[in-house]
């Protein structure tokens, strides 16, 4: 008889067809995440992070406008939630996360964190945090977007 040692993570999957309606499923979902909730997004390169994390900024009720944070690696803002959106793409590896704080915004921000490129730092994610992988979808300006809830 199998045991099987991973607890199914529930997913939900969707395809958008702009990115005006990435953005604005990502609005609609921000509502619902309480502080402290992780999201660490995949896919390639301009697959859709950024314009992702926009919508939610937008959710949140944050009013500046939110950029690509690849320079600074990391972007706080304020919202009805404070919106921390971290960049890792210029990250080799755990040791330069764990250089840049990581862990602070992992285990005790008060707010969202939203991760690009995740996976960069893998072996620090916890396992509470969603992941949102974000692909082609049938047509160009569309997207595939799983989002994978935490066990
Ligand atoms: N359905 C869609 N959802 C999201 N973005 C879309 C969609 N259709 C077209 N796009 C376009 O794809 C691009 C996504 O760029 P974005 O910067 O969000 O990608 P990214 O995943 O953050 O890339 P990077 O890894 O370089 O940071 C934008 O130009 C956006 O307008
Ligand atoms: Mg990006």
């Amino acid at each position: 008889m199998m045991h099987p040692v991973t607890t199914q993570r529930q997913m939900t999957e969707l395809e958008t067809t702009s990115a005006a309606a990435t953005q604005a499923f990502a609005a609609e979902w921000a509502a619902t995440l309480p502080p402290g909730t992780v999201l660490c997004l995949h896919g390639e390169l301009g697959a859709g992070k950024t314009c992702f994390v926009q919508g939610l900024a937008k959710g949140l009720g944050v009013r500046r406008p939110v950029g690509s944070p690849t320079f600074t690696l990391i972007n706080e803002y304020r919202g009805r939630l404070p919106l921390a959106h971290i960049d890792l793409y210029r990250v080799r590896g755990s040791a330069d996360a764990f250089g840049l704080g990581l862990e602070d915004y992992l285990f005790h921000f008060d707010g969202v964190v939203a991760i690009e490129w995740a996976e960069r730092a893998a072996d620090l994610l916890p396992e509470t945090c969603w992941h949102v992988r974000i692909s082609a979808g049938t047509a160009p300006d569309h997207r595939r977007i799983v989002l994978e809830r935490p066990a």
